[in-house]
């Protein structure tokens, strides 16, 4: 299963999944591409030995034009799947229905509740006794589609944003690497009405 990532910033999800590839895993990471030049997770990727590339997205006129050359790259390599690892552009329905069933992203809430940013903050000052992280399929709905693994944890007494923050992230370096291998086994799917497992709906 060849995988296209897609970041923006410091990939420590990207670092997850090239870290969970072994001889054993049908899953291997082509490309990363991102829209930020300065991303760290661009050295990462180049540490690992993986193709990467820069597509800046203040170069192109509008979202169609950059969605395009998106395309155009990721398509390149001929993924079975795209995942989106910190990504931080909406991309356009184009974009969303050319990978509908095999593009995925992470975020960082127990969707559907907090979609959108400033998540930890949000929670912590709702006073939930419980966050988490959820992969799911992308959808032209921002952060909106099928979920397909979600892990929860609770929120300690007192616990301060920052400490938060780094518990959700262990978790999603845990869950995002689990999605894509049962992805790439056949065993994680898209169907139409919503994310199965194992031919079993989610
Ligand atoms: C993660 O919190 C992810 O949930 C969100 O963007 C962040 C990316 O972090 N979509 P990293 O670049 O993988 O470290």
């Amino acid at each position: 299963c060849n995988v296209v990532v897609l970041i923006s910033g410091n990939g420590s999800n990207l670092q997850a999944l090239i870290d969970s590839q072994d001889e054993s895993h049908p899953m291997q990471v082509r490309a990363v591409i991102s829209n930020r030049a300065e991303a760290y997770g661009l050295q990462r990727a180049a540490t690992a030995g993986i193709d990467t590339q820069v597509i800046d997205h203040r170069s192109y006129a509008s979202r169609d034009a950059f969605d395009d050359a998106l395309i155009r790259a990721i398509d390149t390599y001929q993924p079975q799947l795209v995942v989106l690892a910190g990504f931080m552009r909406i991309l356009t329905e184009a974009f969303v229905q050319h990978y509908h069933g095999r593009l995925l992203n992470i975020h960082p809430s127990l969707l559907p509740q907090y979609k959108g940013l400033d998540t930890h903050r949000r929670v912590l000052a709702a006073g939930d006794p419980a966050h988490g992280c959820s992969v799911h399929f992308v959808t032209a709905e921002l952060d909106g589609g099928p979920v397909a693994v979600q892990a929860a944890i609770g929120v300690h007494p007192g616990e301060d944003i920052a400490a938060l923050t780094a518990r959700v992230h262990a978790l999603e370096h845990l869950i995002y690497p689990l999605a894509v291998r049962w992805f790439a086994e056949g065993r994680l799917r898209l169907g139409d009405r919503g994310a199965m497992l194992d031919g079993e709906p989610l």
